[in-house]
């Protein structure tokens, strides 16, 4: 069944330069239980694509378009309306977790206070004791170490990796359907990014969530991800089955990112980097966005911009893998 139906997204921000457009025709759908890896370079369009679908977009943001979650669109919720679905239908983890958290109050009060918003929105009465359950059982759902212990200290004076299962805690206390995690684990050590994506794998088939999991890393994209979209310059370049994606690639930034995967691809002891930088913005190419880089860029390329195609039930944005080359 689809939960999360994108259709035709575009986002702007206005800039003392005048008004940026970094999203461009997003169309997606994701089956509920489904788990997509949205993947891209530094300002791709990545966290953009995250706020629009929960309308957190800073002030300056406008997304127009439909974001369709079970059916209704959230682009036209007002936001009193909106709140409610974030509360419950949806949850963000942001980029960056120690700004989810409110430096000068305890664990326990922040997680107390999100029960007890949830109860309020739900108009229902429940005791402290039972809320205070209710955060001790999402506490041992993310396996944070002395619960008890931990409930009574400040953000500071926990470690990253702490952090960030306090903030999944939070967001479990919501029950939400869908889950978006923004690179959850950029900010912190190797050691520890691998248990919290094991951490948010465990718990998105426990409580059959959705999960639309951001990264700039194509192989983390590739353990948690049953389905893959490749974002550059604000647009969707590539869309398909994980296993199809990364075993065929059929857009050649695809296949470049693959051939930067560490592994096996050393060639005399270099390791393989895609030429150039992605664009800006402000400087966008004529034709397709991706030409400047790519290998196979023939003369239409840098006339006119590619449509995303259907390739065998996958998309691609690229004239080569279209038959008519149009
Ligand atoms: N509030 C804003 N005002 C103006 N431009 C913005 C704003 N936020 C983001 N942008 C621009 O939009 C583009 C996309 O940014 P976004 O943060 O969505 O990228 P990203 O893929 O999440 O990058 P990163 O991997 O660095 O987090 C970038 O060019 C960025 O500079
Ligand atoms: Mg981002």
């Amino acid at each position: 069944m689809v939960q999360l139906k994108i259709e035709d997204l575009q986002v702007y921000y206005k800039t003392p330069i005048g008004s940026i457009k970094v999203l461009y025709d997003i169309d997606l759908e994701v089956e509920k239980g489904d788990s997509l890896g949205i993947v891209g370079e530094s300002g791709s369009g990545k966290s953009t694509l995250g706020l629009s679908i929960v309308r957190l977009l800073p002030p300056n943001g406008k997304a127009y378009g439909k974001i369709i979650l079970d059916g209704r669109d959230l682009l036209s919720f007002s936001s009193a309306e909106m709140t409610k679905v974030r509360g419950t239908g949806i949850f963000m983890i942001m980029q960056d977790p120690f700004n989810s958290l409110n430096p000068v109050k305890r664990i326990s009060d922040q997680l107390l206070e999100a029960v007890e918003i949830k109860y309020a929105r739900k108009n229902e009465k429940v005791d402290k004791g039972k809320m205070y359950d209710e955060v001790m059982k999402r506490l041992r759902d993310v396996k944070l170490p002395d619960p008890e212990l931990i409930i009574n200290r400040y953000p500071h004076q926990l470690s990253g990796g702490q952090i960030q299962r306090v903030v999944i805690a939070m967001g479990l206390l919501f029950e939400p359907e869908i889950m978006i995690a923004d690179e959850p684990t950029s900010a912190l050590d190797v050691s520890v990014q691998a248990q919290i994506i094991a951490l948010i794998k465990e718990l998105q088939s426990k409580y059959n969530m959705t999960l639309l999991f951001i990264t700039h890393d194509l192989s983390v994209a590739y353990a948690v991800s049953d389905k893959l979209l490749i974002l550059y310059g604000g647009r969707i370049l590539e869309y398909g089955p994980t296993e199809e994606v990364i075993n065929e690639p059929l857009h050649p930034y695809t296949e470049g990112l693959l051939k930067s995967f560490p592994k096996g691809n050393y060639k005399e002891g270099k390791l393989y980097t895609l030429n150039g930088m992605p664009p800006l913005f402000t400087e966008l190419p004529k034709g397709c966005v991706f030409n400047p880089r790519c290998p196979y860029a023939f003369d239409k390329c840098f006339v006119d911009e590619p449509s995303l195609y259907d390739v065998d039930g996958r998309r691609v944005r690229c004239f080569l893998k279209n038959e008519n080359k149009q």
